[in-house]
C-alpha cells in the first residue's frame, strides 16, 4: 500500500436479501479512510441499485470479466470485505470454486495473502448443512476472518435490521492499522 494513497477495499455483495443495504458498509468505510469498488456476483446485481452504488463510490460496479486488453477498472485490493456473503459462496470459496468474478477475485487473493473478512447472510435451515461449518473452518484456516452473524430462523422473514454491516470493518481494522504504521501482520 502506497503512504501516499487512501487504501483500497473491495466489497464482495453476493445475493442475501439485504444486498440492497450494502451503501451503509460503503459510507461506513469511506468514513474510515477506505476508498471502495464493488464487485458482485451475476446473481447479486438484480438485488442492487446500481447507479446509486456506483455514484456513491464513483467506480463501475464489477461482475463480469473484462475483455483481454481492456483497462482494470478497480485499482488492486488492500483488503476484501465479503458481505453479505451467502451460503453458495461460502462453500464455493472454501471449495476453491471460481465460476464467477466475485469467486475468483476471492480465490485469488489467498495467493498473495490479501487480508478478507467475511459477513455472511444465512439462514438456520441452509446452516445446518454439514458443508457450511466445514466451509467456515476452512475459511478461517486459511485466514479469513469471518464476522459475528448468526444464522436467522428460515422463513422468519430474515434479520435484516440486526444485520451487522460493520463487522467486516472491525476486523479489517488492525489490519489496516498495521499497513499504515508500516507493520506486517
Ligand atoms: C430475493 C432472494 C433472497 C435470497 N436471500 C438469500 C440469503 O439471505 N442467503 C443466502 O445464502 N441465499 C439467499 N438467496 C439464494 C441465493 O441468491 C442463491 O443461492 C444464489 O445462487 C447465490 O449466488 P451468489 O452466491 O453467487 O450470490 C436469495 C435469493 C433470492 C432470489
Amino acid at each position: 500500500m502506497s503512504e501516499h494513497r487512501a487504501p483500497f477495499l473491495y466489497i464482495v455483495v453476493c445475493a442475501a436479501g439485504v444486498a440492497d443495504g450494502v451503501s451503509e458498509l460503503i459510507s461506513a468505510a469511506h468514513k474510515e479512510g477506505w476508498r471502495v469498488g464493488v464487485i458482485a456476483t451475476p446473481n447479486a446485481l438484480a438485488l442492487m441499485d446500481q447507479e446509486a452504488i456506483e455514484a456513491l463510490t464513483g467506480y463501475p460496479i464489477r461482475s463480469g470479466w473484462r475483455t483481454p486488453g481492456a483497462p482494470k477498472p478497480l485499482p488492486p485490493a488492500d483488503a476484501i470485505a465479503v458481505a453479505p456473503a451467502t451460503f453458495n459462496t461460502v462453500n464455493k470459496r472454501a471449495a476453491g470454486i471460481s465460476d464467477t468474478l466475485a469467486l475468483a477475485v476471492l480465490c485469488e487473493a489467498y495467493g498473495p495473502g490479501i487480508p478478507m473478512a467475511m459477513q455472511p447472510y444465512v439462514n438456520s435451515a441452509l446452516a445446518a448443512h454439514p458443508a457450511y461449518a466445514e466451509s467456515l473452518a476452512r475459511l478461517r484456516s486459511m485466514g479469513v476472518m469471518i464476522g459475528d452473524f448468526a444464522p436467522h430462523e428460515a422463513n422468519s422473514g430474515g434479520a435484516r435490521a440486526t444485520y451487522n454491516w460493520i463487522s467486516v470493518l472491525d476486523l479489517l481494522r488492525p489490519v489496516i492499522q498495521a499497513m499504515r504504521s508500516g507493520l506486517s501482520t
